[in-house]
């Protein structure tokens, strides 16, 4: 049995009343908190509809049974009905409804959209909610149909803007709901995030989408999130308004969605229709259950189906519950994971319009791969925007944003699932990185490719290449990884050096015009490409076809081995702290290591012993130590930065670790060893992005302390509560 949540939730401190904080991110996907005065709201959370007049299943229930933090209401129904209006009132709308934990409540827009218009007024229904004790409450927006034409929804889209200071002035600190309207119009969807942004609102909910989904138009509604998200505060979660179908929750959370609604376990239950996270069923045309979960402990298909119609439909709501929440909970475990990206891929096979939306998703606003036309041919830049018109320039911006949200390093493997799998956010950036801030030291004309075998390659093939570098030691090797072409000197480098796929995905022999394209990516152009065949069963063989006038020695030399050590430390400081290979090239002659008993570096030691920094053998990074990060705090040239903006990685290759400027206030605590928090900070650098190794300084660049970002530009900017900077270690003076 689950634990029960009994007991009631603690109203948060005074000065956290409202604000958000993430706790764990894969991307913009979060695990986050919002505070109210009847406890926290762990993000991203299901909001169940409550209609007070009708209720499928009590709140108090969903409170206990279901772990259900928060719940969504109506006040407009409240304000129209006597019964309603004057309880809530006396008692409050957590007695009227028996609920202890937060409750949301919308403003009557809806209604207007259904019935065509409401009577109450803008003012009038905020303060109604402030007067029944709402946690959040919403401000009477106007619902953007998509049939509307691009006028109406302009009007649409600027009465809710001109809405959103009475409305802000009327719920004198109560929070509140902005929503976000625009229909399918991309840059009124935009214009209406950047000016409701400007006002103090709690949430922002994506309204008008409720016709889009009932109509599975879900590349619509994957737009409508990239064109809106991007442009809202990281400090406000973000509500996708009439959103309860689990099959959306993957890629809605993927794309930063926070809350949910559902009437939907209620109204399909009504219907005799089972939520399923791959889609939904009829109960009359079951013989099995397609999913078992507690609700349904003890029935059979059949015998639900005679049952009469009230018990039919609480039975199924529970079921319906139970699904929702299990497939919300399985997005959560994913973003702690850092595999949201594999499930939401994972789910697109579920419905034709979501792989629609998927894959429109993980080509089109990558500038990278290109837009593609109808025949699925890769357009110029010039084509693409004469194809797509405006929406060009919208999508590339939301996908750096994407990008810009996602960790450089992390630990564990990656899933291949197919071609669709070298898109992921994570192998994007693991691939920028590479092409950007790696740089070869050879000058041969030859190229050395090892292909056939998936890694650990340095067990695999160590010996050997340490023995060719011996005779060879101007030949750059590499490795065919399924996510592309990988310098020897990086053969444990996360996603390239763990990818779990089909064993023909490390067997395929290497298509040479990929390579060619691989190699000039790395600054390798125009070298001629020797294949090696790692899986083949005599090396020694294949390699006298490789390299004919190659002999090796039988035994390794030490030197080599120092050499081949000496590069990988120079590839990781050039690739993780960002430092010019050439200057690690200099300061690490001479270098010394410290070996684990396994023989791996486990130390990186300058000439004069001091120690810099240690590989991980967990992802294949770099953790700086504090002499590490005085040593790169000292070769910088660039200035202290002094605002948030945020520039692709390649535009500031080889200026170090990105600096993280803290108020002068805060120094003695984070020298001190205590972790950087937001609303401490007063500018970061171009290039930060979560999980960098980053130095900590004060407004005179001096540093204080190292750490790892948990936050890019934007995040640092916005972000009111929660650790900015997960500091190792401070710097005493
Ligand atoms: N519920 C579903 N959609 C909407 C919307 O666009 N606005 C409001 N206020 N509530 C909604």
């Amino acid at each position: 049995m689950v634990p029960k949540n009994v007991d009631d939730p603690k109203p948060c401190r005074e000065q956290d009343l409202g604000k958000f904080e993430v706790i764990h991110r894969d991307g913009i996907a979060k695990l986050g908190r919002l505070h109210t005065a009847h406890g926290p709201l762990h993000t991203p959370a299901l909001l169940p509809v409550i209609n007070p007049n009708i209720r499928t299943i009590e709140p108090r229930e969903l409170w206990d049974n279901w772990g259900i933090e928060g719940l969504i209401t109506n006040s407009y129904i409240i304000w129209k009905h006597e019964k309603l209006s004057v309880p809530a009132q006396k008692l409050g709308v957590h007695k009227l409804l028996d609920f202890p934990g937060v409750i949301v409540c919308d403003s009557g827009t809806f209604q207007s959209y259904i019935y065509g218009d409401v009577e109450v007024g803008v003012e009038e229904i905020i303060e109604f909610q402030k007067s029944i004790g709402v946690d959040v409450a919403t401000m009477l927006d106007v619902f953007g149909r998509p049939d509307m034409t691009r006028q109406q929804m302009m009007e649409a889209v600027e009465t809710t803007i001109e809405r959103a200071e009475p409305s802000i002035n009327a719920a004198e600190g109560m929070m509140l709901n902005g929503p976000i309207q625009g229909g399918l119009e991309w840059d009124l969807r935009q214009r209406s995030a950047q000016q409701m942004s400007k006002y103090d609102f709690a949430i922002h909910p994506i309204g008008g989408i409720v016709p889009i989904m009932e109509q599975h138009r879900y590349l619509e509604l994957t737009k409508i999130m990239l064109a809106s998200i991007p442009h809202l505060p990281a400090s406000r979660p973000v509500h996708l308004f009439g959103c309860g179908h689990p099959m959306l929750f993957p890629m809605a959370v993927a794309l930063g969605a926070d809350l949910f609604d559902s009437a939907a376990y209620a109204l399909f239950a009504k219907d005799d229709r089972l939520l399923l996270p791959w889609g939904t069923v009829k109960l009359e045309n079951l013989e099995y259950w397609p999913l078992l979960t507690p609700s349904l402990h003890g029935w059979t298909p059949s015998q639900v189906r005679d049952l009469g119609k009230e018990e039919r439909t609480a039975l199924l709501a529970r079921f319906n519950m139970d699904v929702t929440v299990a497939e919300l909970n399985r997005c959560r475990q994913a973003v702690k994971d850092g595999t949201i990206w594999e499930l939401t891929e994972m789910r697109s096979h579920q419905h034709p319009a979501l792989r629609e939306a998927y894959q429109w998703l993980i080509t089109a606003p990558s500038e990278n791969f290109g837009f593609h036309n109808d025949d699925g041919l890769v357009l110029s830049e010039s084509d693409a925007s004469r194809e797509h018109g405006s929406e060009y320039g919208i999508w590339e911006g939301a996908w750096e944003w994407v990008i810009d949200s996602t960790s450089q390093q992390r630990d564990g493997g990656v899933s291949w699932l197919g071609p669709e799998s070298h898109e992921r956010p994570w192998v994007e950036v693991a691939r920028r990185l590479l092409h950007s801030r790696w740089r070869t030291s050879t000058q041969s004309e030859e190229v050395l490719i090892l292909h056939g075998r998936s890694g650990p390659w340095r067990d695999r093939i160590g010996n050997i290449v340490c023995r060719i570098k011996a005779k060879m030691p101007d030949l750059e090797v590499l490795i065919q990884t399924p996510f592309g072409l990988l310098p020897w000197s990086l053969e444990d480098v996360n996603p390239f050096a763990h990818v779990e796929g089909p064993s023909w995905l490390h067997r395929r022999r290497p298509d040479l015009r990929w390579c060619a394209n691989e190699l000039s990516r790395l600054g390798l152009s125009g070298k001629k490409i020797i294949l090696f065949d790692m899986a083949t069963a005599d090396m020694k063989e294949t390699l006298k076809e490789a390299l004919p006038s190659l002999t090796l020695d039988a035994d390794t030399d030490e030197l080599v081995v120092f050499e081949l050590e000496r590069e990988q430390a120079i590839s990781k400081l050039s690739l993780f702290a960002n430092i010019h290979a050439e200057v690690c090239r200099n300061a690490l002659t001479g270098c010394q290591f410290i070996h684990s008993r396994t023989r791996r570096v486990k130390n990186i030691l300058l000439q004069d012993g001091r120690h810099i920094a240690s590989p991980r053998l967990t992802d294949g990074g770099l953790s700086l130590t504090e002499v590490g990060a005085k040593w790169a705090h000292n070769l910088r040239t660039a200035p202290v930065p002094a605002g948030f903006e945020c520039q692709r990685i390649e535009e500031n290759v080889s200026q170090g670790p990105p600096w993280v400027v803290i108020e002068d206030d805060a120094v003695p605590f984070i020298r001190d060893g205590r972790n950087v928090f937001h609303g401490f900070i007063t500018a970061v650098d171009a290039w930060l992005r979560p999980g960098a190794s980053c130095l900590i300084v004060n407004s005179k660049g001096e540093l204080i302390a190292h750490g790892i970002s948990k936050a890019a530009p934007k995040e640092m900017a916005e972000l009111k509560k929660g650790i900015a900077v997960r500091t190792r270690d401070g710097i005493k003076v």
